[in-house]
C-alpha cells in the first residue's frame, strides 16, 4: 500500500465511462449513433463524473465485427460522422475536463483495408508479409481454431493466390503480422498520428494476440477447442513488441493505455504492468466473466454457474498481484457481454434498480481503475431475444449459420444463447420515454429494448431515488476518498457465499463495504461493530439490523 502512494498516477484515479458509439445518440436519422449524437450529450456525460471515455472503434470499417474491422486508420467511419466532428467531440470533451481514449484494433485488420487488398494479390506483392499466408503446395494448414468463422476454422483459402490467410475471429479480419517490423511501424505511426491530434490513450484490443508462432505447429489432437486459443495468444515476442511499443510511442506521450488480456494469469501478470519493465500501464483479464456461461462452450449459458465464494477468491487473488506494483482494472460490463445487472445482479422488477446500485458500489469501491459500461449507469438489462431476426452481432449470426450447415439444433441454441449474447449490451440508450427511446427518429440499427418507457435517463433524473442518481453520488465518493483508491483491500466474512465483504483502509481511515450479492438476508460474519458504524452511503434507509443485510443490500461504514 506504502509502495502504491508512492506510485500515485493520474490514471490509477480516474473513473472510465465506456461509450458504444453506435448505440448512443443518432442526430442524423440513419438509426446509427454518430459523434455529433455524442456532442449533444457531453453535458450528460460531464453530469456523471466520469474523467475518461473509452470509446469503441470511431475508424472506417465495413463493420463486419462493428468496427473491430478497420480498412482506415485514419479516418472516422462515415455512418458516425467526420474528421471535423472528430475534433470537436474532443475540443468538447477536453473542455468539461474528461480525457479520450480510443480503441486500437491492431491484431488484424479488415480485408477491406488497403494492405489486405495489396497483400492478396500476389505472392511477390510488397504488403504479402503484413498478414499470415501459407501457400496451398505445403498442404492445408494446421488446424487453428476462429472464433466467430461459421466453421470455426482460422484459415480460409483464397484462389487469388493459391494460398489460406489466417484469421482469429471473422474471415473479414485478417490478423496482422507483427514478426514484420513495417507492420508494427506502421502500428506506431497511427498511435502517433492520434496522440498528435490531442487523444489521451489507447484501449489495444485483443493486444495477448499479436505474437504467434509463425511456424503454426500442429495442435495436440486430444484438446479442446476452448484450449486452442492460447497457442496464438501470448505469443514468444509479445513483452518484446510490448516494449518497443513503450519505447516508440508510450514513453512519449502523457497518456493512459488499457490492454485486452486474453489468457493472463496472476503469475504473469507483473510482466505486462511493472513499471520498470515499461510495457503497458493496465490491462483486464476475464477470469470473473465467467459467470452464468457455459463452461463447456461459452456460446452457451449456464444459470447455475456462480459461485460467490469463489468469485470472491478470484477478485483477493487479482488485488494481491497489485500491492505493490503494476495496477489493476475493474468492470462488470462491456460490449462483449450481457448486462451486468442481469449477469452478475437480478434483473427482475423487484431487484433490478438495488442490484445496479449494489453493483455500482462494487465497481467503484475496489482498489483498481473502474469501468462502467454505458447504460449501466441507469441499469439497463437483457433484451434476451430469442429470434435470430434480432441479431446483428458476427459473432452469434455465424455459429447459429455453423450450427444451421451441421444440421445441428439452432433453436436450442438461440434459447440459450439469449441471455449471454454480446446484442444484450449494445441496444440503443434509453435516453426517455418517446418513440425509440430518444436514440433515434427512424428505424434503430439494433431493436430498442421494449423497458424504455419505464427504464430511461430522463425518469431517472427525476427521480432521486434511481441508480443514476446513485452512481452519480458513488463516482463522487471514490473521487473523494484516496482511501477507495490506493488503500489496502481485505476480505471479512470470507466463506459467506451471500455477502461480498471488504475494508478498504489507508492510514487511520477505514471502511466496511458489504455488498448482498442474493434475493435473501443474509448475517455478517464479523467482530466489526457494524450497527454502531456511521453509514457513508447505501441503497436502503436501513440496510442492516443486527448484522442481517436486506436483499442485494450495499453499505459502504467508515469504521471509528
Ligand atoms: C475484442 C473486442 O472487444 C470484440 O468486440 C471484438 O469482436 C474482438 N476483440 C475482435 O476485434
Amino acid at each position: 500500500m506504502y509502495q502504491q502512494l508512492i506510485n500515485k498516477k493520474w490514471w490509477k484515479e480516474k473513473v472510465v465511462y465506456q461509450l458504444y458509439p453506435r448505440s448512443f445518440k443518432d442526430t442524423n436519422g440513419d438509426g446509427i449513433g454518430d459523434l455529433k449524437g455524442v456532442i449533444e450529450k457531453l453535458d450528460y456525460i460531464q453530469s456523471l463524473g466520469v474523467d475518461v471515455v473509452w470509446m469503441n472503434p470511431i475508424f472506417e470499417s465495413p463493420n463486419d465485427d462493428m468496427g473491430y474491422d478497420i480498412s482506415d486508420y485514419k479516418a472516422i467511419m462515415k455512418e458516425f460522422g467526420s474528421m471535423e466532428d472528430f475534433d470537436e467531440m474532443l475540443k468538447g470533451l477536453h473542455e468539461r475536463d474528461i480525457k479520450l481514449i480510443m480503441d486500437l484494433v491492431v491484431n488484424h485488420t479488415s480485408d477491406e483495408h488497403p494492405w489486405f487488398k495489396e497483400s492478396r494479390k500476389s505472392r511477390d506483392n510488397p504488403y504479402r508479409d503484413y498478414y499470415h499466408w501459407w501457400d496451398a503446395e505445403k498442404g492445408e494448414p494446421p488446424y487453428r481454431w476462429s472464433i466467430f468463422d461459421e466453421q470455426s476454422n482460422a484459415w480460409k483459402y483464397d484462389a487469388c493466390t493459391n494460398s489460406y490467410y489466417f484469421h482469429i475471429f471473422s474471415e473479414k479480419q485478417p490478423d496482422l503480422n507483427w514478426e514484420n517490423p513495417k507492420v508494427r511501424e506502421e502500428v506506431y505511426a497511427i498511435m502517433k498520428f492520434w496522440l498528435d491530434k490531442g487523444i489521451d490513450g489507447f484501449r489495444l484490443d485483443v493486444i495477448a494476440c499479436i505474437s504467434k508462432d509463425t511456424n503454426f505447429p500442429a495442435l495436440p489432437k486430444e484438446m479442446e477447442a476452448s484450449e486452442w486459443f492460447p497457442y496464438y495468444a501470448q505469443g514468444p515476442n509479445l513483452h518484446d513488441y510490448l516494449q518497443e511499443m513503450h519505447r516508440e510511442v508510450f514513453s512519449k506521450y502523457d497518456c493512459m493505455n488499457v490492454g485486452e488480456m486474453s489468457f493472463v494469469t496472476t503469475e504473469s501478470a507483473l510482466l505486462f504492468v511493472d513499471e520498470e519493465r515499461n510495457e503497458l500501464q493496465s490491462f483486464y483479464h476475464f477470469d470473473h466473466t465467467g459467470v452464468g456461461v457455459s463452461k463447456e462452450n461459452f456460446m452457451y449459458s449456464d444459470e447455475g454457474n456462480w459461485d460467490l465464494v469463489e468469485w470472491k477468491k478470484i477478485f483477493d487473488n487479482w488485488d494481491k498481484v497489485f500491492v505493490e506494483k503494476g495496477w489493476g482494472t475493474i468492470y462488470l460490463g462491456n460490449h462483449d457481454m450481457s448486462r451486468m445487472v442481469s449477469r452478475f445482479g437480478n434483473d427482475s422488477e423487484a431487484f433490478r434498480t438495488l442490484s445496479a446500485k449494489m453493483l455500482h458500489t462494487f465497481i467503484l469501491s475496489m482498489r483498481a481503475t473502474p469501468y462502467i459500461y454505458n447504460g449501466d449507469e441507469i441499469g439497463m438489462v437483457n433484451t434476451n431475444h430469442t429470434n435470430i431476426e434480432y441479431y446483428q452481432d458476427v459473432y452469434t449470426i455465424n455459429y447459429y449459420n455453423g450450427l444451421k450447415q451441421k444440421g445441428e439444433d439452432c433453436e436450442a441454441f438461440l434459447q440459450s444463447h439469449a441471455k449471454i449474447s454480446r446484442d444484450n449490451a449494445r441496444t440503443p440508450m434509453q435516453w426517455d420515454s418517446s418513440l425509440q427511446a430518444g436514440f433515434t427518429n427512424s428505424n434503430p440499427w439494433l431493436a430498442v429494448h421494449s423497458n424504455y418507457t419505464s427504464l430511461n435517463v430522463a425518469a431517472q433524473e427525476n427521480d432521486p431515488d434511481s441508480v443514476l442518481h446513485y452512481f452519480r453520488k458513488m463516482v463522487q465518493l471514490r473521487k473523494n476518498n484516496e482511501t477507495l483508491i490506493y488503500g489496502s483491500f481485505e476480505l471479512v466474512d470470507q466463506s459467506n457465499a451471500q455477502l461480498f465483504a471488504y475494508t478498504r483502509q489507508l492510514n487511520n481511515e477505514q471502511f466496511l463495504v458489504v455488498l448482498n450479492f442474493s434475493a435473501t438476508p443474509a448475517i455478517l460474519q464479523t467482530d466489526i461493530q457494524v450497527d454502531s458504524s456511521p453509514i457513508i452511503i447505501s441503497n436502503y434507509a436501513t440496510p442492516c439490523q443486527n448484522k442481517v443485510f436486506e436483499p442485494y443490500a450495499a453499505v459502504i461504514y467508515k469504521i471509528q
